[in-house]
């Protein structure tokens, strides 16, 4: 597996056991796009199922589930909560499925990890039937912009991931051969101080770089980081942070 891969697998292994107790807003999108989700009959796939905790709600719209993971930490946390599923730890962008092997596919805030939309769009479209359905929720462009504007004013650097644009998300799936339709929903979170805005990236296991030009945050550029953050955005003395969520609704063509 690529560096990155690894990296990014382990941030959210040693996660594993803290995340639901702090991933809330993740928890608000993952409803939101269950809420997009059709029912099938047969096997429903779960691409970055985390801890799966909404695996009820899942189970409730198929015979069968089976949850992907990177990370096994995540993995084993979802294997000790539901009994009736199926796990595998393995990567988007190459599943170990057969080509048309599931009737529906499900995915909330994991596929923004992927290094190729397009990869992770082909491997989804490979193993869904003809037919199948599926919900998919993706961290895009837009999202995180409070903290890349306060990073570039203090030193003209960008600080945490950027993601692609939900267009480029929508055109990779549907290059293919998935028929499409999307939309952008932008969340905010609300937090008292940097420390507890950044902790709450890191305590859900989501802070690994993917680029490597970052230069990390030293204590005087966290504390300029707070004063523009604070200049710039704060409100009844809160900070926000804002995740801007595409969600692809998709059908896989008939041949
Ligand atoms: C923010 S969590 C979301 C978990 C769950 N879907 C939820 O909504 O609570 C992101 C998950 O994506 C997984 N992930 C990241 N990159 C992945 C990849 N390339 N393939 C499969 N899973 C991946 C991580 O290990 C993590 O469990």
């Amino acid at each position: 597996m690529p560096e990155l891969k690894q990296r990014i697998a382990r941030q959210f292994s040693r996660a594993a056991t803290m995340y639901d107790r702090f991933a809330d807003i993740q928890a608000d999108i993952a409803f939101d796009a269950l809420s997009l989700l059709p029912g099938c009959d047969g096997t429903l796939l779960d691409i970055g199922c985390g801890t799966s905790r909404y695996a009820k709600q899942l189970l409730s719209k198929c015979s069968h589930m089976l949850g992907v993971d990177l990370a096994y930490g995540m993995l084993s946390q979802a294997r000790d909560s539901v009994s009736n599923a199926d796990w595998i730890c393995a990567d988007a962008e190459d599943l170990p499925l057969a080509a048309q092997s599931v009737n529906g596919v499900f995915s909330s805030m994991a596929l923004q990890w992927c290094s190729s939309a397009e990869q992770a769009m082909l491997e989804c479209a490979r193993v869904m039937r003809p037919g199948a359905r599926g919900t998919l929720a993706i961290m895009s462009a837009g999202s995180f912009t409070e903290l890349h504007k306060c990073r570039q004013m203090i030193d003209g650097q960008l600080l945490g991931n950027r993601f692609f644009d939900s267009q480029h998300w929508h055109s990779a799936a549907e290059k293919a051969g998935l028929r499409t339709a999307s939309h952008t929903r932008a969340y905010t979170s609300w937090h008292p101080d940097i420390l507890s805005l950044l902790n709450s990236i890191r305590h859900i296991g989501a802070s690994t770089l993917t680029q490597t030009d970052h230069r990390p945050l030293n204590r005087r550029s966290l504390l300029r980081l707070e004063h523009e953050y604070e200049q710039h955005f704060a409100k009844n003395g809160r900070l926000p942070l804002t995740y801007n969520v595409t969600f692809l609704q998709v059908i896989k063509n008939h041949e």
